[in-house]
């Protein structure tokens, strides 16, 4: 484990609300298990980590210190967690890759700040060394494919019915990638 200084970074959005981006921290379980019960139900069925459980929100948490993972979460005035992103190196012949994640609370999309929360997550991904970033995305996630497009990723892959959602249905997984110059 290693000590890292990250500064809070002061953010307005488009609709003039304000958020600091910072590394998640020790006490962040609580605001994070509400912002993962808080999401609507169409997200939190497809998402890989069930944040509406607390023993999985406490393993995230539990990793802000980890050498190969950088997680930041979005907080607004109130203290409340309204985005979260991540990215890991992967072990082994991958470890030139990162995965990153992206979440934003429901009532804060289309003003900027997935878009921000990328933007730290890049910079993250440079200090972690990788040269490849890749997001995981199911192919009904429209605004998900839609931000990395913009952001420009381009898929490389489709696994055909690789994700299961939470009712048991299979999904497409499509895996988008960006080469970082
Ligand atoms: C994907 C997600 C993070 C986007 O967050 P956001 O805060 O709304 O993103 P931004 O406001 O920065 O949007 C940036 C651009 O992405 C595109 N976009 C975002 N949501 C979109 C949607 N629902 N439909 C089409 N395009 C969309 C647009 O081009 C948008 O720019 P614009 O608003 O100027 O048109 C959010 O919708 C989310 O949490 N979705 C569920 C989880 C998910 O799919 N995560 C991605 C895989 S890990």
């Amino acid at each position: 484990m290693v000590q890292r200084i990250e500064a809070p970074a002061a953010k307005t959005l488009r609709d003039g609300r304000c958020v600091t981006i910072r590394p998640i921290a020790e006490h962040d379980g609580p605001a994070f298990l509400a912002f993962g019960r808080a999401l609507p139900i169409d997200d939190w069925q497809y998402l890989e980590d069930d944040l509406q459980r607390p023993e999985i929100v406490a393993r995230l948490v539990n990793a802000h210190l980890a050498e190969n993972w950088r997680q930041f979460v979005a907080v607004n005035a109130g203290g409340e967690i309204v985005g979260y992103s991540a990215v890991r190196r992967l072990p082994g012949w991958s470890s030139h890759v990162g995965d990153i994640q992206l979440l934003v609370s429901e009532p804060w999309r289309r003003i900027g700040l997935g878009t921000a929360l990328a933007e730290t997550i890049f910079e993250a991904a440079r200090d972690l060394g990788v040269a490849k970033v890749i997001v995981e995305v199911l192919e009904r996630q429209q605004a998900g494919v839609a931000i990395f497009e913009r952001l420009g990723f381009s898929v490389e892959g489709v696994f055909t019915g690789h994700a299961r959602d939470r009712a048991g249905r299979h999904h497409n997984l499509l895996i988008l990638a960006y080469h970082i110059a």
